[in-house]
């Protein structure tokens, strides 16, 4: 079992939950988080901080696409282990529908 991170982190990216793992495998992309599916320890406390619900666990329904994608993207990009400002359209874009398709980036983030 594992934790995933989800499309609403796209374009938000609070950071609250990278301050709280206590084995830092959280990654970041330029305007996403992921969580690599095997070193997670499935604690579960990264959940309740996300502002945006955007962390689930891979035992709830229709999970396999995420916990690949999670998967994908934590070996692509930088851990990160220390809490940033949110992006800056964070509110606006909590909740938009098929963030996936279009705010996306494959992009790395700056790690740190
Ligand atoms: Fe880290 Fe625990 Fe969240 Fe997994 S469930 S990402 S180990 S805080
Ligand atoms: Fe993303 Fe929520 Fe973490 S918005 S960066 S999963 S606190």
């Amino acid at each position: 079992m594992t934790y995933v991170v989800l499309d609403n982190c796209i374009a938000c990216k609070h950071t609250d939950c990278v301050e709280v793992c206590p084995v830092d495998c959280f990654y970041e992309g330029e305007n996403m988080l992921v969580i690599h599916p095997d070193e997670c320890i499935d604690c579960g406390v990264c959940e309740p901080e996300c502002p945006v619900d955007a962390i689930r666990p891979d035992t709830e329904p229709d999970m396999e696409k995420w916990v690949e994608f999670n998967r994908e993207y934590s070996e692509k990009w930088p851990v990160i282990i220390t809490k940033v400002d949110p992006l800056p359209d964070a509110e606006k874009l909590d909740g938009v529908e098929n963030k996936l398709e279009t705010h996306f980036s494959p992009n790395p983030g700056k790690g740190g």
